[in-house]
């Protein structure tokens, strides 16, 4: 039988060069908070166990993960990761291999965890290192002659000579199962931090004759932790760097790769074009041949085949059909469902409002709670008065509607199937079908009338 996995996170630190009131590990990147990057990579590796082990703002870190597959750990004094994985230790199986990650580190891709995570499975200790230069601050893998390490020496505690050496510790390793117990009732912090380290461990593996294996991630971008707003600046623009060149290996025409941020997942059909400055949050689905000009955001979408979106349109929790166009500076707000070849143009709302095929919403209008059949046409500075000062009440427009510019239709109330509502109308009563229905005070001429003059002082 295959050993069992513990996954054990690290993230009780402060972060204090965050300069924020916030744990560290709840600072987003990519729309979500850094410690779910590294949940999820390690959920990815399948483990039995997850702990996490929070301390610094108390509750707030597992309030916002809010996540029952993890066990949380409470580490109340911050006394070094040997202390902190010590705090996890009743929670894991110890004949099992433990996995132990950083909440500050979020890219460290699946494929680098898996491998280290083999490499335990055949009774190895296995560490995370890469080259730096400079190596400054962090943790040196001391090797002896034939090449194998035998410590690891803080950069603190280090000699010159061994704060020469430019392979450094991550801080990610794989313990394999059965000795993690005896080796952290080993701990000792007598050293220049006074803390428990966790890398005193590998020196207790050498001696133990456990064999100490190094792995490397494929990039150096999957080591790198987050420690000031920078950090998370840079690795922000590395992840959406990589995002892009996936998205442009699938076949997404991107104007500029620099320019795109998606906050969740964007999932595109053959021969999507994307313009600049665009921003995808949550879920976002588009199907073959849609374009999205430059400058739009659009929140857990979907778009149909050949929907154009011009620049400057905002849609969130929408669907939208095929052979749509919207925009420019289209709003389309939670709840809307529109069908194909609906247009929706400038300085257009809809809220929570059905569209059906074939209908056009032009100009300067707000469709709210409405039901809008096929083939209707909405004219310019249309509004439906959702809203009467205590409650919502939907306004229903059939079938083949023509409702002329600047009206107001107070609901509920519905437009019958082909009418028409004059321009300028105020609506509060159902339109019958097929029939013109207008409410407008007679236009009158006053002739004779003289507009005033400027008088002169
Ligand atoms: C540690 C390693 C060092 C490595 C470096 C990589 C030790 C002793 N040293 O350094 O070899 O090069 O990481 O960045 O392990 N944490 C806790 N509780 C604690 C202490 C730390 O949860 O009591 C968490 C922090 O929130 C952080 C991570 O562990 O996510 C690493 O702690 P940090 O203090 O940044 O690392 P160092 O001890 O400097
Ligand atoms: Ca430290």
């Amino acid at each position: 039988m295959q050993a069992l996995l513990n996954v054990v996170i690290l993230a009780a630190g402060k972060g204090t060069r965050m300069v924020s009131d916030r744990p560290k590990v709840l600072h987003r990147l990519a729309g979500k908070p850094m410690l779910r990057h590294v949940l999820d990579a390690a959920q990815q590796t399948k483990p039995a166990t997850t702990c996490v082990v929070y301390g610094y703002g108390g509750s707030a870190v597992p309030d916002a993960i809010n996540d029952p597959a993890v066990i949380w750990v409470n580490q109340e004094q911050q006394l070094g990761t040997g202390h902190a994985l010590q705090q996890a230790l009743p929670h894991l199986d110890t004949n099992g291999i433990t996995l132990v990650l950083y909440g500050d580190v979020p890219l460290t891709r699946n494929e680098t965890l898996n491998e280290m995570i083999e490499l335990a499975r055949d009774g190895a200790l296995v560490l995370l290192t890469v080259e730096l230069s400079p190596p400054d601050g962090y943790g040196r893998i001391v090797r002896g002659a034939d090449g194998a390490v035998l410590r690891i020496v803080e950069h603190k505690d280090a000699s010159a000579e061994e704060r020469k050496i430019r392979e450094i510790n991550t801080g990610i390793m794989a313990i394999p199962g059965g000795h993690l117990a005896r080796w952290l009732g080993q701990l000792r912090n007598d050293n220049t931090q006074g803390e428990y380290y966790l890398t005193d461990v590998i020196c207790m593996a050498v001696q133990d004759a456990v064999p100490v294996l190094t792995c490397h991630p494929r990039h150096e971008w999957e080591i790198l932790g987050i420690n000031s707003k920078a950090q998370l600046a840079q690795l922000e623009r590395l992840y959406q760097a990589q995002y892009a060149q996936r998205l442009l290996e699938q076949g997404v025409t991107l104007a500029d790769p620099a320019r795109i941020d998606v906050r969740g997942e964007l999932i595109c059909g053959k021969d999507v074009a994307l313009d600049v400055n665009c921003v995808f949050e949550g879920r976002v689905e588009l199907g073959d041949d849609v374009s999205v000009g430059a400058n739009c955001v659009l929140r857990n979408v979907s778009v149909a085949t050949g929907t154009r979106i011009e620049p400057f349109s905002l849609i969130d929790e929408a669907q939208l059909g095929a052979d749509n166009r919207i925009g420019p500076f289209a709003r389309i707000r939670p709840g809307t469902t529109l069908g194909d070849k609906v247009h929706i143009g400038n300085f257009v709302e809809i809220k929570n409002s059905q569209v059906d095929a074939g209908s056009k919403i032009n100009h300067l209008s707000y469709i709210g709670d409405s039901t809008v059949g096929k083939n209707v046409n909405i004219g310019a500075g249309t509004i439906t008065c959702n809203y009467d000062g205590a409650n919502k009440h939907r306004t229903v427009i059939e079938d083949g509607a023509f409702i002329g510019s600047d009206t107001q239709l107070v609901a509920p109330v519905t437009v019958g199937r082909g009418a028409t509502i004059g321009a300028g109308s105020t609506v509060t009563r159902d339109a019958p079908p097929e029939e013109l229905t207008l409410s407008r005070p007679k236009q009158m001429t006053v002739s004779g009338w003289k507009r005033p003059q400027k008088i002169k002082k």
